[in-house]
């Protein structure tokens, strides 16, 4: 049986829209929407420019889709450049029509769309890592689960520094918080702008698992010695358990130390809670350093955050820092076809020109792998340890001494 494939967009029909946005809502998990959030999710799709892919079903064609995938373009920070990165969500596939090749329909439309259109990666975050791989996704980025003990036994050892922490309704922070991300976002190798349903959620007007306007969550804004926002922390106060309230951090940003600590300060200062919750601390987080008792700060669980699918490898290489100067000629083995060739690659004081070439590669790297090592969340000598990367070891160490970043990516966007 053949499943026909449909390419929506927001100015379709209403009542087809509605079904399908029925169908993702059914997909994960969640309760039938509302005439508002129907509404609100429509503004966002238009505003995104979104490509809503559709297999109807075929016992109600005009009812919800069987499967469902979505793609509109923002970008992504590579470190010396911004690039045009297609982001990929609401991929679902009812239950009684899965493994029959639908979701790999839909994919392969929208990559080779975005492909054909010039567009050089795309990105998604996944529910489960074992199904991306074979469309050429890899992990560009991670981050840390933490909780951090904030009764008697925190405190920080370094000064916490200038500024001051101002605590507003989320209405209120929205616009201190777009201009603190811009800086970030701009800032930050591997963070990617915002999708347009951010403004709701962040302004507080839509909770899309509520229903309604947000009516938890608070916001703390660190202010420097200027008045400036330079950080902040989007939070709620979870219930109690067995010990006291927890803090429960839903997003958190500062641009300066003395905002990370302040914001940090502040979130440890809550009456009546004794932990800090976040599901996104960054890698490389000063925290634990600036504590005086570092055993308070504990990584929970590491983690997959944002995927990633090279198009063009040139203009994804191009756009990225380097770190060693010299050449080499790399092969991009990629089954898909869209990223397959061989490359060479002249580092120069920290920028490469990557050219299409004929000539033989001195190292394999699958795409996937290249996903990795593109944002510089991988290293090379691990990609090898893994078996994930070929050649010979001279020209691996070389790849390494030119690739490889100190800093890892980090992002804030999740879709
Ligand atoms: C994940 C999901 C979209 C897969 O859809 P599907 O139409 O069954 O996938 P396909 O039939 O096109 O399968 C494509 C390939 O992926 C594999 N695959 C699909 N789902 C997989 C999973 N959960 N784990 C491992 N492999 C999976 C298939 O075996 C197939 O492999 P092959 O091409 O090598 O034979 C579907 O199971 C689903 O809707 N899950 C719930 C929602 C969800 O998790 N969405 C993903 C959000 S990131």
């Amino acid at each position: 049986m053949t499943d026909e494939l449909t390419r929506l967009s927001a100015s379709d029909d209403p009542a087809t829209l509605r079904a399908w946005n029925e169908a993702i809502r059914l997909g994960f998990h969640m309760s039938r929407g509302s005439d508002e959030g129907f509404q609100r999710w429509l503004a966002d799709a238009k505003a995104d420019d979104a490509t809503l892919w559709a297999v109807p079903d075929p016992d109600n064609p005009a009812g919800m889709p069987v499967g469902t995938l979505e793609g509109f373009d923002k970008a992504i920070n590579a470190g010396r450049a911004e690039i045009a990165a297609r982001l990929i969500t609401d991929v679902t596939v009812r239950p009684t029509h899965r493994r029959r090749g639908l979701l790999r329909r839909m994919m392969t439309a929208d990559l080779a769309e975005t492909h054909s259109r010039g567009i050089p990666v795309a990105a998604l975050t996944v529910t489960e890592a074992t199904i991306y791989g074979r469309f050429g996704f890899g992990v560009s980025t991670r981050g840390h689960r933490i909780e951090v003990d904030t009764a008697e036994r925190f405190g920080l050892l370094s000064a916490p520094g200038s500024g001051r922490c101002q605590l507003v309704a989320p209405a209120d922070a929205i616009d201190a918080v777009n201009e603190v991300f811009g800086r970030f976002h701009a800032a930050t190798r591997g963070s990617v702008t915002w999708p347009a349903f951010y403004q709701d959620m962040m302004s507080g007007a839509w909770d899309d698992d509520a229903g309604s306007a947000d009516k938890k969550t608070w916001y703390v804004l660190h202010r420097d010695t200027h008045d400036e926002v330079d950080g902040f922390a989007a939070y709620r106060i979870g219930e109690r358990g067995d010990g006291p309230r927890p803090v429960e951090v839903l997003t958190m940003v500062a641009t300066t130390p003395a905002g990370h600590l302040g914001l940090w300060e502040y979130l440890a200062s809550i009456d009546l809670t004794g932990v800090v919750k976040y599901h996104n601390a960054p890698l490389d987080d000063p925290l634990p350093w600036a504590m005086r008792d570092s055993r308070g700060y504990r990584v929970i669980g590491e983690g997959d955050r944002l995927w990633t699918r090279v198009l063009d490898p040139i203009a994804c290489l191009q756009a990225r820092p380097w770190r060693g100067d010299g050449t080499i000629v790399v092969a991009v083995d990629d089954p898909m076809g869209f990223a397959a060739g061989q490359y060479r690659i002249e580092v120069s004081g920290e920028a490469a020109e990557v050219t299409a070439v004929d000539t033989a590669a001195e190292v394999t790297i699958p795409v996937d792998v290249l996903a990795g090592l593109w944002l510089g969340g991988a290293d090379v000598p691990r990609m090898v340890a893994a078996g994930r990367l070929t050649g010979a070891a001279e020209a691996t160490d070389r790849l390494a001494a030119m690739m490889d970043l100190a800093i890892p990516p980090y992002g804030i966007t999740f879709f």
